[in-house]
C-alpha cells in the first residue's frame, strides 16, 4: 500500500492535535496543543505552566460542573405581635419619631405593624408612627401607654445579608441586639459594628412592604431593583405629621 506524503502528514497531524504522547506537555497556561493523553496514561499538572502526560497516572477527569448560584435571600414583610398598648400620637418626653425626609419616602415614620408589635422596622404613615430613642447603642422603641411601666421592643440588626449581599433587616424584638450599635449623627440614625466599614453609616434602604434595611454599600450606588435609597432622621415635634 503506499500513501501520499500529504496524506500521511495529515494524519499524523490530526493524532498529534488530538493526543499528547506519554512524557509530553498536555496542558499548562496557554497551551494550545493536545490537551488528551494515550488511553493509558492521565495529564497531570506540574505547575501552572505544564501538565505533562504520565503513563499509569489516572486519565483527567472532567471538571464537575460549577453549583449553580443560590438565589440571595428575601425576607417577605414581616407583620408581628402587639406588645404593647404603645405611647399614642402625643410624643412622649425621652422619644423620638424617625423619619425619611426624601422622596419616595418624604415624611414616611419608622413604625411596625401592627402598631407597638414585634416585626420588621417600616416606614410609612405619620398616623401610625412609633416612638423610638438610641439607647446604649440599642434602638428602642417604646411599646407601653403613658403612665404604664416602660416597655421596650429592641431593633435587632441580622447577621444574614438579604437582596443584594449588602441588606441587613431590622426586626423588632423582645430581647436585645447584639449585633452592632445604632447612634445618632445629627439627627440621621446610624448603625456601625466592628469589622465592616461601611461608606455612609447612615445608608439605609426601604425596600418591598416598605421595610426598613441597613444599605452596607454606598449611598445612591447600585441600588437594587424595589428599593430607594434613604436616610431616615428623628423628629421631635409633639405630633408626627405629613
Ligand atoms: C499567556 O498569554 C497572555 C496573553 O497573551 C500573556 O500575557 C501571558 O504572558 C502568557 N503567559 C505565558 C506563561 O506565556
Ligand atoms: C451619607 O449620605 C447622605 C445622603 O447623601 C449624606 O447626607 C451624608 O452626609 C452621608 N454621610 C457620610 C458620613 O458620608
Amino acid at each position: 500500500m503506499r500513501y501520499s506524503t500529504t496524506a500521511l502528514f495529515a494524519a499524523l497531524a490530526s493524532t498529534i492535535s488530538a493526543q499528547a504522547e506519554d512524557w509530553q506537555q498536555c496542558g499548562g497556561m496557554n497551551w494550545s496543543g493536545a490537551t488528551a493523553c494515550g488511553s493509558n496514561a492521565g495529564c497531570v499538572k506540574i505547575n501552572d505552566y505544564y501538565s505533562q502526560c504520565q503513563p499509569g497516572a489516572a486519565p483527567t477527569k472532567p471538571q464537575p460542573e460549577p453549583e449553580p448560584e443560590q438565589p440571595k435571600p428575601t425576607e417577605s414583610p414581616s407583620t408581628g405581635t402587639p406588645a404593647g398598648k404603645g405611647p399614642g400620637t402625643t410624643l412622649q418626653s425621652g422619644y423620638y419619631w424617625i423619619r425619611g425626609v426624601a422622596a419616595p419616602n418624604f415624611h414616611k415614620y419608622m413604625q411596625t405593624s401592627p402598631l407597638y408589635s414585634t416585626g420588621s422596622a417600616l416606614l410609612g404613615d405619620y398616623t401610625k408612627a412609633g416612638q423610638f430613642q438610641v439607647l446604649d447603642g440599642q434602638l428602642v422603641q417604646l411599646v407601653s401607654a403613658p403612665g404604664e411601666a416602660v416597655k421596650l421592643l429592641y431593633g435587632v440588626v441580622s447577621e444574614t445579608r438579604y437582596i443584594n449581599d449588602n441588606s441587613l433587616s431590622v426586626t423588632f424584638s423582645e430581647t436585645k441586639n447584639v449585633h452592632g450599635k445604632f447612634a445618632w449623627q445629627g439627627d440621621g440614625l446610624t448603625w456601625t459594628v466592628a469589622g465592616v466599614n461601611r461608606p455612609n453609616a447612615s445608608a439605609w434602604y426601604v425596600c418591598a412592604g416598605q421595610k426598613l434595611y441597613i444599605n452596607l454599600g454606598n449611598y445612591l450606588y447600585q441600588t437594587p431593583a424595589g428599593c430607594a435609597d434613604q436616610t431616615i432622621h428623628y423628629y421631635n415635634d409633639i405630633k408626627a405629621n405629613n
